[in-house]
């Protein structure tokens, strides 16, 4: 099985507090991982440490493997990981811009200037998060005025447009209602035979539902990883049966 991104040794501390303990893994390209576990025990702290987002917030020890280079390294430049890997919030985060103009965000950023390849890019992005039908008419309105879970599939096209190779979604859903939740989750299951998924989620259902493959994470430590269905019907660690049956968390 092809690799997308592999962590080895994966220590993470704010201050003094250390939260993530000696984690190893590895996702599986064009996959859906989920990470659960309860409040507190680490997911978004090693979803950020993926893409170097916890740089100015945390110590991060150990390697993160991509196409054979540790992006956990200062000199390697964070502007190109987030390019590669792209990472999607628990809110949605429009800017105060058009609908349009948010789509483009990251290729203008990069540099590109070509209408033509905006132009089609914000179409293609736009219709692989499935939004496109509904706002190809209002391009040029502001993203302020969708709904919330318009909003966060707006986010996701702004993601896709800059092509990365995986993206990171730290609760993509819990801020949306059941009808957008479905549909986020319908959206993922297509985007992953083109890219990488890995996502925090508290919702036990988003990663049975979602995930080829969900990492349990208890206090700061991965207890488990493996196929979704195996975690949940036959999982091989008692800690793991206990929180997905409500013992904890
Ligand atoms: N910026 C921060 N500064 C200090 N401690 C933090 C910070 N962010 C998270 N933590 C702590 O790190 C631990 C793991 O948090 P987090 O990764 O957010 O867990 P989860 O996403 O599983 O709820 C918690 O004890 C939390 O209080
Ligand atoms: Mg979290």
């Amino acid at each position: 099985m092809k690799i997308a991104l592999e962590v080895k040794n994966l220590q993470v501390l704010y201050g003094e507090k250390h939260v993530v303990h000696d984690i190893n893994l590895k996702f599986p390209a064009n996959q859906i991982t989920a990470l659960i576990g309860a409040s507190g025990s680490g997911k978004s702290t090693v979803l950020r440490s993926l893409n170097r987002m916890n740089d100015d917030l945390a110590t991060v020890q150990g390697t993160i493997d991509f196409h054979g280079i540790n992006i956990n390294q200062p000199q390697v430049n964070v502007y190109r990981v987030r390019q590669q890997i792209g990472m999607v919030f628990q809110q949605p985060t429009p800017f105060p811009l058009s609908i349009y103009e948010n789509v483009i965000y990251g290729l203008r950023l990069a540099g590109e200037k070509d209408k033509q390849v905006l132009s089609q890019r914000a179409e293609e992005s736009l219709r692989q998060a499935a939004l496109w039908d509904e706002v190809k008419d209002q391009l040029n309105e502001s993203a302020l005025a969708l709904s919330g879970g318009q909003q966060q599939r707006l986010c996701i096209a702004r993601t896709l447009a800059v092509r990365p190779e995986i993206i990171l979604m730290d609760e993509p859903t819990s801020a949306l209602d059941p009808v957008s939740t479905s549909q986020i989750e319908d959206t993922l299951v297509q985007l992953k035979e083109e890219f990488t998924i890995i996502m925090v989620t508290h919702n036990m259902q988003q990663a049975s539902r979602a995930a080829d493959w969900t990492a349990f994470m208890h206090q700061g430590n991965l207890i488990e990883f493996d196929k979704t269905a195996t975690i949940f019907m036959n999982p091989r660690e008692q800690k793991t049966a206990d929180y997905l049956s409500g013992k904890f968390g």
